[in-house]
Parts: structure tokens; C-alpha cells; sequence
């Protein structure tokens, strides 16, 4: 599937499972697109799936509602008239739902991480490559401006050889994780009493793309070390003495605050991935490209080049960025800015998907991509309750990183799907 391009389509018709917090972003990003038309809408509660209807009722769809019951979801995958189905729901369900959706002919769009045992990763590679559908993870952060703009100079050899690299999900959502009504039934705490890195792809996927890992090189294994839990626990006993709803919660071993892990690929580069969502840091996600020749550093913002041991000029990064500006940001990037998402790396992400599925295009993440990024999840699980051991990281191309072809980030064809703005 690396590289594989669907039959195009005239129109990408869309069903959206999940429209909590995430799901409506999407959706609202869709109906600004061109030739992209809202089918079907679910969401386990009603009130959800009609608030998302009505985001978009000055629009020319008329989505039919799926909702209720803990498997209307199958139903809209059952619809006949979709072609892809976005799914947002909490991490566990997002596996079954694209294996059923891709079994029912969809394509899928999931989002981070698209599984979360090593058995789910291999059975969306293996249902994807089956029935011939695309499994895209909906990694947002690969389409940030900086990331997308370094990632161009690095395909240009701007930095030399890429040695090493670092990403990170360093995000404080202790409050979040514990409020009763930020996420459905609480699953988002309940994902925490894994111990590990949870959450990879959003500090891997930019610099899994820079070390064109699954196309020309892979990651071969790693070790992961987590601290101890310094905050969840003591906030849930802290919440269970004043609210019996925490109880549940008050004597259960939480993730520790702080995980590292490192990564070594086959072509013997190092990877370096923290994810810490339970202290007081500012947002980070590292995003650190170093070559032989120069490198990069996004976090703290803003963005830094260097050609050497000190950090270009306002200048110098002025004139450098102007010239390796990618295609897609020329494109439609002061477009994705207007309609926002993260800063409008969601909606360049989302256009880019369509445009591809419109044009008959490979996508930029497949199946191959979710698979390996999201099995950083389960893998550092393993590596953590084994003092820190090494653990391989399976080949979900098979063999095929070895010819696998590079991302097209020129936008050699497509790049011509019209946003109503
Ligand atoms: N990429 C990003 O920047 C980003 C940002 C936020 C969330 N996310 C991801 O989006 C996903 C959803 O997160 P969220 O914050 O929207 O959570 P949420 O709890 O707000 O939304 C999940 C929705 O799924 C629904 N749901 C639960 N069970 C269901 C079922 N059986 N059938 C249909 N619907 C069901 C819930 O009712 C809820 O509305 C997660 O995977 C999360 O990691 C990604």
C-alpha cells in the first residue's frame, strides 16, 4: 500500500464517526472543501451528533445520524453511498472501526494513535493491503508549517546527512484528564494507567517523514524508561477524599510523568521521543533535526535554523524560508490559516487527504505509517516493565522500506481542489 493509488474519485463522499472535541473540526473542514460531501454523521450520543449536524446546516449536505447505541457506528460504515470515514472516538474503538469500515469497502482516516496493541497494528496493515483501502492516521502535526517547510530543506540536503532527530508530546492535560466532562466517560484518564509513551505520533510523524522512515529507512528497535508517577495519583486521592465519583481512580497505579525513549533505525540514525502530559511545561513538542551539515529545533517557539553552533539571523531565516517554501504552503497555506485547526495544519492535513483521493493520488500517511508510529505505544508499554530492555520494532512494510518511494511533497499532480471560503 506504500505509494498504492486508489481509482480517483469525482466526489470524496465522507461519514464522520466520533464528534466530541475532535470529530467537528474535521467535519467543519470538509464542507469547505470542494467535492467533498458529508454523508453520515455518528456519534454514541445523540446531542453530539446533532450539535455536528447543525455546524454545518448552511451547508448543501444533508448527513444521515447514526446514534444511540454502542454500534450504530456499524451502520453508517454500512452505508453504501461513503467512500471514506473519518473516526475520533477514544483509542480503543479506533482499530475495530477501521478494520469493519475498510471491510465494508471505505477508506479510513484515524486518528492518533490508530491502535494500540502490536496484533491491531498488523491487522490494519493486513485488512488495508486485503481490500485495497487507504488507512490514513491523521497525523496533523506532519503538516505544521515549520515542520513542512524543514522538511523540504532536508530533502533538498539542506542539512546533509540527517543523524538524529527528537520529538515529543509535552502537554499539561492533568486537569483535562480528570475533568468529568472533557472526554467521553472518562476514557482519556483511563488510558493512563498504561505505563509508556501513549501519545508518539505527534512528535514522531514530522521526523519519521525527515528520515523517510518506512521509505528508505526504518526504525530497527528501542528503549524506553519511564519515572515514577509524581502527579495522577496524588490527584486522584486529592479528588476521591472530596468526590466519591473518584474513587475508582484513588488507589490505581497511573503512567509516570515523564517517558524517554530512543529509537535506532536500521540505517543507524537515533530517534528521540518524551511524552510528559502530567507536569506544569509549556506545550512542546521538541521537533529537533540535526545533519551533518545544519540544524533545526521548533520548540521553544519560534523555529530555529542553524548552519552551525549558532541560530541563523531574522535574515538569513527570512531569505531561507522564502526559497524553500513546500508547494503545498504556496498552494493553500494562507488558506489553512484562515480556516484554522491547530493553526491550519489541520485543514492543510484534511485537504491534502481529499485532494489526494480526488486525484487518484497515494496519500502521504498510509497504512505502513500508522502501523509503525502507533506501535511506539504498546512497544515502549514493553521496554518500561522490563527495565528499560530493547525491544524490536516489527517491519510492518515487509520488506518493501528498502524501494519504497519518498513522499511526494512537490505535489507532482493534484494540488488543484478548490476550498469555498
Ligand atoms: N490530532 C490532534 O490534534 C487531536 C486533538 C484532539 C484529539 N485527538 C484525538 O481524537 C480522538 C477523539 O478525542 P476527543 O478529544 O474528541 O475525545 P471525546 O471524548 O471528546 O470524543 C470522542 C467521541 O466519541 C464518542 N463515542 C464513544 N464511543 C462511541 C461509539 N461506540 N460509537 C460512536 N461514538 C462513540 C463519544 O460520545 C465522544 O463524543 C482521540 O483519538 C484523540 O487522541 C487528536
Amino acid at each position: 500500500m506504500s505509494g498504492y493509488a486508489a481509482p480517483r474519485l469525482e466526489k470524496v463522499r465522507i461519514g464522520f464517526i466520533g464528534l466530541g472535541n475532535r470529530g467537528p473540526s474535521h467535519l467543519k473542514h470538509a464542507s469547505k472543501i470542494q467535492n467533498a460531501e458529508i454523508k453520515a454523521l455518528c456519534d454514541l450520543r445523540p446531542e453530539k451528533a446533532n450539535a455536528a449536524r447543525d455546524l454545518i446546516k448552511d451547508t448543501n449536505n444533508s448527513p444521515v445520524i447514526y446514534s444511540g447505541k454502542e454500534d450504530a457506528w456499524k451502520k453508517l460504515c454500512e452505508q453504501k453511498d461513503i467512500d471514506l470515514i473519518y473516526i475520533a472516538t477514544p483509542w480503543e474503538l479506533h482499530t475495530p472501526m477501521a478494520l469493519y469500515a475498510m471491510e465494508q469497502g471505505k477508506h479510513v482516516a484515524i486518528e492518533v494513535p490508530a491502535a494500540v496493541t502490536i496484533d491491531q497494528c498488523w491487522q490494519l496493515v493486513k485488512t488495508s493491503e486485503r481490500t485495497k483501502k487507504h488507512c490514513v492516521i491523521l497525523e496533523n502535526c506532519c503538516y505544521d508549517f515549520f515542520e513542512l517547510l524543514t522538511l523540504n530543506m532536508a530533502r533538498q540536503g539542506f542539512f546533509g546527512d540527517i543523524l538524529h532527530v527528537e520529538g515529543g508530546y509535552i502537554h499539561d492535560l492533568l486537569k483535562g484528564n480528570f475533568s468529568k466532562e472533557k472526554y467521553y466517560d472518562m476514557w482519556r484518564l483511563k488510558e493512563n494507567f498504561r505505563n509508556g509513551n501513549l501519545y508518539p505520533a505527534h512528535g514522531l510523524g514530522p521526523v519519521a517523514q525527515v528520515l523517510n522512515i518506512n521509505r528508505g529507512d526504518k526504525m530497527d528497535y528501542l528503549v524506553s524508561m519511564s519515572g515514577n508517577d509524581f502527579s495522577m495519583a496524588p490527584m486522584a486521592k486529592d479528588l476521591a477524599s472530596k468526590d466519591d465519583f473518584y474513587k475508582p481512580y484513588e488507589n490505581k497505579k497511573f503512567r509516570g510523568n515523564m517517558n524517554t525513549t530512543v529509537i535506532r533505525t536500521s540505517k543507524g540514525r537515533t530517534i528521540m521521543l518524551q511524552h510528559d502530559v502530567s507536569s506544569p511545561n509549556v506545550y512542546s513538542r521538541i521537533y529537533k533535526v540535526s545533519g551533518v551539515k545544519g540544524s533545526v529545533l521548533k520548540y521553544p517557539l519560534p523555529g530555529k535554523i542553524s548552519l552551525g553552533d549558532n541560530w541563523m539571523s531574522q535574515a538569513e531565516y527570512d531569505a531561507t524560508a522564502e526559497k524553500y517554501q513546500p508547494t503545498i504552503v504556496k498552494k493553500i497555506g494562507e488558506v489553512a490559516k484562515e480556516l484554522g485547526g491547530h493553526g491550519g495544519m489541520d485543514f492543510l492535513m484534511n485537504w491534502r487527504l481529499i485532494d489526494c483521493l480526488l486525484n487518484g493520488l497515494p496519500v502521504d500517511m498510509d497504512v505502513y505509517d500508522a502501523a509503525a508510529w502507533s506501535a511506539i505505544g504498546p512497544l515502549t508499554e514493553k521496554s518500561v516493565a522490563n527495565r528499560s530492555q530493547s525491544i524490536d520494532v516489527p517491519d510492518f512494510t515487509q520488506g518493501a522500506w528498502k524501494t519504497n518511494e519518498p513522499v511526494d511533497i512537490y505535489l507532482k499532480s493534484g494540488g488543484n481542489t478548490k476550498v469555498n471560503v
